[in-house]
């Protein structure tokens, strides 16, 4: 069974007229982003119908030869996996089956220092990826983990221990694998960080650990066949789209992504940074300086209902909701009953039914409050978390991304702003070629002192 998108609750508030005057553009919308995928520029729509034998091939070779994965990889390098991980295995990291999974997308050093003195060199695998080759604190950690398998194994054995993923050519990860003969797996040219998830950024990992997959790929392959309709009201991805490009003109520039399952709250966090990596920009591309972006939150059900729900429903409507819900949990929890003692009608009645019934209510409760409240509200739910389901989801949170980005009018692939925030490190961390960069954040006038507080005498 597959995933269902609900709009309905987006229109009204929505105008319906609105979306309907979207029809034309919607069309010739998919029809370009369709032109550049049959010339190659946007080779993520393909990922789905990829071989993996390579992969498969890998992951049993090392089979039963590690207890913990840690991966190196930041952003894009590392939310899709940290997602599928939640997702497929368990959200919970204390109740983790072997092998475990860490991924140090930080380098926090008491985060660094406490893993490596709790983990065992021995039985790690350590799987670093980055599709440039060169991000600082990706780099940096490497050389800290290298270090520590060479110092605590010898060099041979610490290579064998060792899997990078990075560009088939470009950057000094790829350089080092080349030197050091160390396994590698490619990102396949043209896509993004985050885009790479259905790749061996996600892929690799995701295998070492025993997730399905074909599954993951099979369930993105159904979602890219029912996004062929350049029909609005028959492709859910340009739907969603122009919905939040109607909201975003109306001032709902805010994009809540409500989960309803410890397992899915992860894939809110990548959606996270798809939505605001790739629409929030400065420029438009007829080049004219026009910054713009919907901001990305995500939320937690039941948990944020006690933080947040009363900003949603009763604060400024400057916000679209997409709630994602499960039809089916893998667990069932019956609430039992507190008998026939006096006094207890706040309790009793929930006796006799179960949690999932309960999150359910309160899921269904919190949509029909906003919506009461005139907030748009979309539903994606999952028949079950399962590989198909979240692949699903992953093709079709990609292309309502990038066909938000032509509606925006942006480049939903680059991200300028990142790339500047990378150069400024580098100058700082004196790396060749950036000592501008250095200059130009050392030269930055301190600014008015009577805005600090410094605490002294
Ligand atoms: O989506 C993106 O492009 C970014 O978030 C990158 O994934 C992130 O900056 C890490 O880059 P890299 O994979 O080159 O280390």
């Amino acid at each position: 069974m597959a995933i269902r998108i609900d709009y309905r609750w987006m229109v009204p508030p929505l105008a319906a007229a609105q979306v309907e005057s979207y029809r034309g553009l919607a069309a010739s919308v998919h029809g370009g982003l369709a032109a550049r995928r049959k010339a190659g520029s946007l080779p993520f729509y393909d990922l789905p119908r990829q071989d993996v034998p390579a992969i498969e091939r890998f992951a049993a070779e090392r089979q039963g030869s590690f207890d913990d994965l840690v991966v190196l990889g930041i952003g894009g390098s590392s939310l899709g996996l940290l997602a599928v991980n939640a997702a497929l295995r368990t959200p919970f990291p204390r109740l983790e089956p072997a092998p475990r999974l860490t991924v140090l997308d930080n380098i926090d050093p008491l985060r660094v220092s406490s893993l490596l003195g709790a983990l065992d060199p021995r039985r790690t695998l350590l799987n670093v990826i980055t599709k440039s080759g060169d991000t600082a604190e990706t780099m940096s950690t490497f050389l800290v983990f290298r270090k520590w398998l060479t110092d605590s194994l010898g060099e041979r054995p610490a290579r064998e221990r060792i899997v990078v993923t990075t560009d088939a050519a470009k950057g000094a990860l790829r350089k080092i694998a080349s030197d050091e003969d160390l396994a590698a797996f490619t990102v396949p040219d043209g896509v993004g960080g985050r885009f790479s998830v259905l790749t061996p950024v996600g892929l690799l990992p995701a295998a070492l650990l025993g997730i399905d997959i074909r599954g993951l790929l099979a369930g993105a392959a159904s979602m890219d066949r029912r996004l062929a309709s350049p029909d609005l009201m028959e492709n859910p991805a340009l739907l969603g789209a122009v919905l939040h490009r109607i909201g975003y003109d109306e001032g709902r520039r805010i994009s809540v992504m409500f989960a309803y399952a410890d397992q899915l709250y992860l894939l809110a966090d990548w959606y996270r940074q798809l939505w605001a990596e790739s629409l929030g920009k400065r420029r438009r591309l007829d080049g004219t300086e026009r910054p713009v972006g919907p901001t990305p939150v995500k939320a937690l059900g039941v948990t944020d209902q006690h933080s947040q729900v009363q900003l949603y429903r009763d604060g400024p409507d400057d916000k679209i909701y997409t709630f994602l819900t499960v039809d089916r949990f893998a667990a069932a929890v019956p609430i039992p009953a507190v008998g026939e003692a006096a006094g207890l009608d706040a309790v009793a009645y929930l006796g006799g039914h179960s949690l999932e019934e309960l999150l359910a209510a309160e899921e269904r409760a919190t949509e029909a409050a906003l919506f009461l409240a005139g907030r748009p509200v979309a539903r994606i739910a999952f028949p079950e978390v399962s590989p198909q389901s979240v692949g699903e989801y992953f093709h079709l949170m990609e292309a309502t991304t990038v066909a938000a980005g032509a509606l925006f009018g942006i480049d939903p692939l680059d991200q300028p702003g990142v790339e500047a925030g990378k150069q400024y490190a580098y100058g700082l961390m004196g790396r060749q070629g950036f000592a501008e960069m250095r200059r130009e954040l050392e030269s930055l006038a301190p600014g008015d002192e009577r805005f600090l507080f410094t605490g002294s005498e």
